[in-house]
């Protein structure tokens, strides 16, 4: 009988992973309802994804939209809840760690629907972190998980999985950096930084709430975001909660930059170009290592280890001071990398043959 998915993206960093899923999973024959939850909803923080990628449109969109973390999230539970209901997935796949990746793999648990976790295992340890919240839970509902490195099957197997539920199938983001990574080099990096080719400057991607709603932290990493400013341009896509801070009067530092949010191809293209990137996101510090750009993370850990002991990522918290050593030290030295095994951009076909063979 033919095999049928339900695949679920809601918020930007989602949305690079399905891309490679889709068409992966009907090149195989299994039939695949695709659910945007609408947790994100800016067309720069949804649309231009779909476009760029070429996502097709989904089938069900949930237009939940913006509320706090329980709203958010029990909105989605509510609008998933009749779709798994009708359309009898033999699976719910679920990506990644936003709150649109855990209420639709609780709804799937309940209705007794098996659930796969792309991006299975991956551990920060920092429990006030939402989306550590998220892994664990969403972790805990699967039925197949996939994590993208090794220390996801360490983390899973101390927690106590059956190793009979856990596939190791790389990173699918991968897939997606690989495929587009020729158009991102034509993206006309000049027309978004104002700068002439070639010059440097560093990237900055900043929006964490640990980071930007605490006044004092924010102000602390601006002040040596600053300093960074001195030696050449940062360039600053903002989230739109960011930009709201900013337009409410926090001052901007000389030499930051405002970028609106940028797509795909615009992002991969700025992070090629820089000479260092500083971030608190996740994907970016494995972008930043497939890419071969020295990374540094303004948090106090990560759950991506791999891109710190193989990749360019140094893990450097939000202490001013530290971070500018650690600017300093990575413009004076630049860090060798190699990319994680599996990082391959076959991630798409592993993670469709794992559900074919866990569905017998
Ligand atoms: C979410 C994810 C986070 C991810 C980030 C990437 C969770 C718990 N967090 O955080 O892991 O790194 O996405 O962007 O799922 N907003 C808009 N337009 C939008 C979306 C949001 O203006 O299209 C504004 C709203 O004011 C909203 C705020 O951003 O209240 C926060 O959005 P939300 O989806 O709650 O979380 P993110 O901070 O985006």
């Amino acid at each position: 009988m033919k095999l049928r998915v339900v695949l679920v993206a809601g918020a930007r960093p989602n949305f690079m992973k399905v891309a490679p899923l889709v068409p992966a999973f009907e090149a195989a024959g299994i039939e695949v309802d695709l659910v945007h939850t609408g947790q994100h909803y800016d067309p720069a923080m949804s649309d231009v994804f779909f476009d760029e990628l070429g996502i097709r449109t989904p089938d069900f969109h949930l237009e939940v939209g913006s509320a706090s973390h329980a709203v958010q999230t029990a909105r989605i539970m509510e609008a998933f809840e009749p779709i798994v209901v009708e359309r009898k997935p033999d699976w719910v796949i679920v990506v990644g760690d936003v709150n649109s990746t855990i209420a639709c793999a609780l709804v799937a648990a309940k209705l007794g629907v098996k659930v796969a976790h792309v991006e299975a295992g991956l551990r920060s340890r920092d429990w006030a972190m939402p989306e550590e919240v998220n892994r664990l839970v969403t972790d805990r509902l699967s039925n197949l998980l996939l994590p993208p490195s090794p220390d996801g099957i360490d983390n899973l197997l101390a927690e106590g999985y059956p190793e009979s539920s856990i596939e190791l199938v790389g990173n699918v983001m991968v897939d997606t950096l690989m495929r587009n990574a020729e158009r991102a080099a034509q993206v006309d990096l000049g027309a978004i930084t104002g700068l002439p080719d070639g010059a440097d400057y560093a990237l900055l991607t900043l929006h964490r709430p640990s980071n930007v709603d605490d006044p004092e932290v924010f102000a602390g990493l601006l002040g040596a975001l600053a300093e960074v400013a001195r030696q050449m341009p940062v360039m600053y896509p903002v989230h739109p909660r960011v930009r709201a801070r900013f337009d409410a009067g926090l001052p901007l530092p000389e030499g930051i930059r405002l970028l609106e949010p940028v797509g795909y191809l615009a992002s991969i293209a700025l992070q090629r170009g820089a000479r260092l990137v500083l971030t608190d996101s996740g994907g970016i510090q494995e972008e930043t290592t497939v890419l071969g750009v020295p990374c540094l993370t303004l948090r106090e850990n990560t759950e991506r280890p791999l891109t710190v002991t193989e990749g360019t990522n140094r893990v450097v918290g939000t202490d001013p001071a530290v971070i500018l050593d650690a600017v300093a030290n990575e413009l004076a030295n630049r860090t060798p990398a190699r990319r994680p095994e599996l990082w391959d951009g076959r991630a798409a076909e592993r993670i469709v043959q794992a559900v074919i063979s866990h569905s017998r």
